[in-house]
């Protein structure tokens, strides 16, 4: 499973970057306001520091204008990929862009038939959001589980990423349902690489090393 990051802080995007563990980022339109910055900008940025696929989001909610959207913002570098919300708009313009060769995410996924539908229009990836149907008191990780099984009944080739991650756990369930991709917070990020016996061990080693004598 490839592991990208969901946000649009550059300094978090860098300092996950210099792990080693980064393929890709995903924004929205939420992320971006955070920042406070021009959008554009933001995201010719990010494709300096992570070479993988860039979703940006395109706000339009007609077709044409999406598509017009889209296209200024593929101008920006080759990694970026348009991310489209499921809508029958959505589609059409994901149809048309698969077509110039331009990738798609198809965005706000909650059921396994929106998301056969993106990967039929031509999507590049779809985005099941597992957090928000968690938060409705609606299993998430279910959902990456159907499309991942319907996609390889078929050899769909659309990847699936598992979006709208919460906690550590959503990435292991998402990594075990089979998910191409997951895209992680940075908060995330951070609880997956802690753990307290890490901490009491690296004390521990340290400790004992004092009575160690060295050349
Ligand atoms: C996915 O691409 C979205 O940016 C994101 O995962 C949404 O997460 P949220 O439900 O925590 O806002």
């Amino acid at each position: 499973m490839k592991l990208f990051i969901d946000t649009a802080n550059i300094d978090e995007i860098k300092e996950v970057n210099s792990w080693g563990v980064l393929s890709g980022v995903t924004t929205n339109p939420s992320l971006i306001a955070k920042e406070g910055r021009v959008f554009e900008e933001v995201v010719e940025e990010i494709t300096k520091i992570v070479d993988g696929p860039i979703s940006a989001e395109v706000i339009s909610l007609q077709a044409e204008g999406m598509l017009k959207e889209a296209r200024e913002l593929a101008k920006i570098h080759k990694n970026i990929t348009i991310k489209v919300p499921m809508t029958k708009e959505g589609l059409k313009a994901v149809s048309v862009l698969s077509k110039e060769g331009i990738k798609t995410n198809v965005t706000l996924v909650f059921s396994p038939n929106q998301a056969l539908l993106a990967a039929k229009a031509g999507a590049s990836f779809v985005s099941p959001f597992i957090g928000r149907l968690d938060d409705i008191s609606t299993e998430g990780i279910p959902l990456i589980k159907d499309i991942v099984q319907i996609f390889d009944n078929y050899s769909i080739k659309t990847e699936v990423i598992a979006a709208s991650i919460r906690h550590p756990m959503h990435v292991i369930e998402s990594a075990k349902a089979g998910a191409h991709i997951a895209t992680i917070p940075y908060k995330v990020f951070l609880q997956m690489l802690n753990h307290p016996l890490t901490d009491s061990g690296i004390e521990r080693f340290l400790k004992d090393w004092e009575g160690v004598k060295t050349k």
